[in-house]
């Protein structure tokens, strides 16, 4: 694969953030690549393959679309799809197991399944010490960003390196797979142990009075963008665009950092990935991780070829969306005076808040390295009927797990 070179990053304290690079090749034949010249190699690519856990959150899709998105994911990743589909009248989740597991067998690789709302799954986490994540029913917390998280632990079960999300509602296969393809050219490229990969895919098509309309960009990405590039801004005292995958639900990123971040409900989740490394890492407040400052953590954001083409949920859902984004963005304690007010005139404009009324808070989580992983995994393989490994070499040996990060 061959990336543009990115030349220009913004600095926030210790995060870099690179300006967007394009897919320039998806193949780039033989050439081994310098690291400088944006070529990624074949063998370079598959080397971090072999370390990367897929996962794919997953509600009431149909079962072709991710078989579609299955097939997309190149053969040495490992898959973890974590459901909160319906189990009644229809069980949902037993439909996307069966298609899982069939999966497995015809490719001959192993994946794993778990269920958001599985209680065996609510007793692990609550056992690995994070009580957090449990609603009133005792059950783990419906959301895409809580679905993250449990994919993220699950990934740390594994003993594997890299960790990347792809949504169960791609239509097209071959996207899927360049997102992946991506995801490994960026995190060589970086060479970094705590590195992130954003996706800003190349455009979405819409049907519009009868021809196909390629939009640039999604109508929540625009606004959580230029409020997020704005507090960037309202810090430096200059003006940048730098930041163009605010809502990036395509994105990767090392379990070393992944560990160490704090994730947030919902449809936060992503917007707030990038408030919680200025946070942590911005040099701002205090940091808790003076081996991350001293090497920086870059975020590269990388513009993709192949259209995204994915199931329209409606205005209400995206309008639910930019407003999560803005609701964790108002109340981080590094937002400045202008941008706090700038959300509220937005908000108060958009019909969503009335003057004077404060934006609602969202849910933020302790950080994935806090759990008790070997405690995770007993109270998942022994109480959770619906944690399913399917192959061999899924989960790391006991010995192997990682131990806390903080
Ligand atoms: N397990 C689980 N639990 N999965 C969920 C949940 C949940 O509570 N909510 C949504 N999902 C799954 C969906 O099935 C889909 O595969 C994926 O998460 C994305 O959810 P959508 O509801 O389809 O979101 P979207 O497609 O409108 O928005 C996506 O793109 C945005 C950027 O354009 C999401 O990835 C957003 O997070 C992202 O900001």
């Amino acid at each position: 694969m061959r990336l543009e070179q990115s030349h220009r990053t913004e600095r926030f304290g210790a995060v870099r953030i690179h300006e967007l690079q394009r897919v320039i090749q998806l193949d780039s034949g033989d050439a081994p690549g310098t690291g400088s010249d944006g070529v990624v190699s074949h063998a370079a690519i598959r080397a971090i393959e072999r370390e990367l856990v897929v996962v794919i959150p997953c509600m009431n899709e149909t079962r072709r679309v991710i078989e579609g998105v299955l097939s997309g994911i190149p053969h040495d990743c490992l898959i973890v799809l974590v459901s909160n589909s319906a189990r009644q009248p229809v069980d949902r989740y037993e439909i996307e197991m069966q298609t899982v597991e069939q999966f497995c067998r015809a490719a001959e690789r192993p994946a794993i399944t778990v269920h958001q709302r599985d209680p065996g799954l609510a007793a692990a986490m609550k056992a690995a010490g994070m009580p957090e994540l449990i609603d009133d029913d005792g059950l783990v917390r419906s959301g895409k960003g809580e679905a993250m998280l449990i994919g993220m632990a699950v990934a740390a079960l594994t003993g594997r390196k890299y960790l990347g999300y792809i949504d169960a509602d791609n239509y097209v296969p071959g996207s899927v797979h360049e997102y992946v393809k991506v995801y490994a050219a960026g995190l060589h490229l970086a060479a970094n142990p705590y590195a992130m990969v954003r996706i800003s895919w190349h455009s979405k098509p819409k049907l519009r009075d009868g021809r196909l309309f390629f939009n640039r960009r999604g109508r929540s990405s625009e606004i959580t963008n230029s409020f997020l590039n704005r507090l960037i801004a309202e810090y430096s005292g200059f003006g940048t665009e730098v930041i163009a995958t605010g809502n990036a639900g395509e994105h990767a990123l090392s379990l070393e950092l992944g560990l160490r971040m704090r994730l947030a409900g919902g449809f936060a989740v992503e917007p707030f990935e990038y408030l919680d490394l200025f946070e942590q890492f911005g040099g701002v407040l205090d940091a808790a991780h003076p081996e991350v400052m001293a090497t920086s953590v870059p975020v590269l954001q990388i513009e993709t070829r192949n259209p995204h083409f994915h199931d329209n949920k409606g205005e209400e859902h995206v309008q639910g969306m930019r407003m999560q984004a803005l609701n964790v963005l108002y109340h981080s304690p590094i937002s400045l005076p202008a941008v706090r007010e700038a959300i509220l005139e937005f908000m108060v404009a958009q019909g969503v808040l009335a003057p004077g009324q404060e934006p609602p808070h969202e849910r933020i989580y302790p950080p994935v390295g806090s759990l008790a992983l070997d405690l995770l995994r007993d109270v998942l393989e022994a109480e959770a009927g619906g944690f399913r490994v399917f192959g061999t070499g899924a989960l790391a040996a006991r010995a192997s797990l990682p131990h806390s990060v903080l």
